[in-house]
Parts: C-alpha cells; sequence; structure tokens
C-alpha cells in the first residue's frame, strides 16, 4: 500500500436472496473495521435499497454498472441519476465480465465513466488482461489501452480508483503473486504519470482485484503500489470480507 487511504471493495456481483443480504449486512454491521480504509460494497441493483437502509454507513455504496446518460427510454438500463437518489457514491466499470460476458467495449465504457463522474459518483474503473493476452506477452499493452480509454474519456481523475483483474485471476482460485500484481500496478502508475500527469499518477488509488482472500490479502498489501482490493466471491462472506479490510499495512 502507498497511494493515498487504503480502498476495499466487495462486488457481490449477480448473488443473493433479502435473506443471505440481510445475515451478510448484519454481520458487516457488528465486524470491527480498521478506521484508515475507505470500505465500499456492490449489491445488485434490486437489493441496493434494502442494504442503504440497514448497513452502516461506515461503508458507502456502489452500484455494479450504469447506463451512459439520463435516464429515458432505455429498458432493462439503470441510470446515475437513479443510482444517487438510493444512495450510491461509487460505481463499478468496466468489469471483465461485462467486458468479456457482456461484451461492452472501451468506448461504451469510458462513456458511462464521464457520465458517472460528471454526476458526482466515484468509478471503480477495471482493468485487465486475458490468460491469453499474457502469455503472449501483452499484458501492459492491454492494460494500457483500457487505461487510455478512460483517460480519453473523463475529464478528471479525483473521483477514480483503478482495479487490476488479471481476468485468468477472476473467481478461478488462482492469484496474482504480489510480485506479479505489483509488476503490473507500478507500469499502470507509470502510464498515468506519462499521460496524465505526475500528480494523478502519485494520488490515484491502484487496487488489486482477482481471488483475494482471507489468507493472502496480507502479502499483497504489502507491496508498495498495491492500494487495496476488489473483492468478489470473499466478500460474500462478513468475517473474511472484514479480514481483508483490516489487511492494510
Ligand atoms: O470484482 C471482483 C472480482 O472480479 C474478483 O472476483 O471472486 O475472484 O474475488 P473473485
Amino acid at each position: 500500500a502507498g497511494s493515498g487511504k487504503f480502498f476495499v471493495g466487495g462486488n457481490w456481483k449477480c448473488n443473493g436472496t433479502k435473506d443471505s443480504i440481510s445475515k451478510l449486512v448484519s454481520d458487516l454491521n457488528s465486524a470491527t473495521l480498521e478506521s484508515d480504509v475507505d470500505v465500499v460494497v456492490a449489491p445488485p441493483f434490486v437489493y441496493i435499497d434494502q442494504v442503504k437502509n440497514s448497513l452502516t454507513d461506515r461503508i458507502e455504496i456502489a452500484a455494479q454498472n450504469c447506463w451512459t446518460g439520463k435516464g429515458g427510454a432505455f429498458t432493462g438500463e439503470i441510470s446515475v441519476e437513479q443510482l444517487k437518489d438510493l444512495g450510491c457514491k461509487w460505481v463499478v466499470l468496466g468489469h471483465s465480465e461485462r467486458r468479456h460476458v457482456i461484451g461492452e467495449d472501451d468506448q461504451f465504457i469510458g462513456k458511462k465513466a464521464a457520465y458517472a463522474l460528471s454526476e458526482g459518483v466515484g468509478v471503480i474503473a477495471c482493468i485487465g488482461e486475458l490468460l491469453e493476452e499474457r502469455e503472449a506477452g501483452k499484458t501492459f499493452d492491454v492494460c494500457f489501452q483500457q487505461m487510455k480509454a478512460y483517460a480519453d474519456a473523463v475529464p478528471s481523475w479525483d473521483n477514480i480508483v483503478v482495479a487490476y483483474e488479471p481476468v485468468w485471476a477472476i473467481g478461478t482460485g488462482k492469484v496474482a503473486s504480489p510480485e506479479q500484481a505489483q509488476e503490473v500496478h507500478i507500469a499502470v502508475r507509470d502510464w498515468l504519470s506519462k499521460n496524465v500527469s505526475a500528480e494523478v499518477a502519485s494520488k490515484t488509488r491502484i487496487i488489486y482485484g482477482g481471488s483475494v482472500n482471507g489468507g493472502n490479502c496480507a502479502e499483497l498489501a504489502k507491496k508498495e503500489d498495491i492500494d487495496g482490493f476488489l473483492v468478489g466471491g470473499a466478500s460474500l462472506k462478513g468475517p473474511e470480507f472484514a479480514t481483508i479490510i483490516n489487511s492494510v499495512t
């Protein structure tokens, strides 16, 4: 950890029921959390209101996606204004599941990021390479291209947290080693320095996601350029998520 306040997000993805979420919220409400950490959870849209109304204010709420602009005749979409109405401070964008399962491209993601920021909602901007891209030596190219798409679209980096999530590590139990993650994080920071500004590079938090759990978080958190985590599976268990939050060094 190095830049800014440690940031830990829990991405619940498409999981949960009213009952299981009520249990998770009560576990989180009773957990002891280090004070020097920003903590955010991203429930499925349909449970955001339930979570906002029951979860401690210590933890902020993120949405897992948003529409590219104002609401209206866009069947099935959720606008940033609606997310704000429910109390969301953040939105996760560019997640690999939306890129590779749903087919969202860089421009579409950049448009959403710019719109969310213009409405005062922070963006957890995900990037990350596929296994075949890593094996072909293209990890940096892919990450830099995804970074460029955000940089081309957004007017400011003040309210952005970058989440590096190598696709081969997501939901696979195959976590990147602290060295593998650090290598990409420092490269992304260097990219920001050269292509945005030295100030943005030093201030922007770059968090890691991909099979983070209670057992591997402490080693990862020691790395200079790992400023927090975006956690999937392990964020569905309150006590384990608390361990990850408290791994701040
Ligand atoms: O956004 C978090 C993520 O994709 C990592 O998921 O289950 O590997 O922690 P998981």
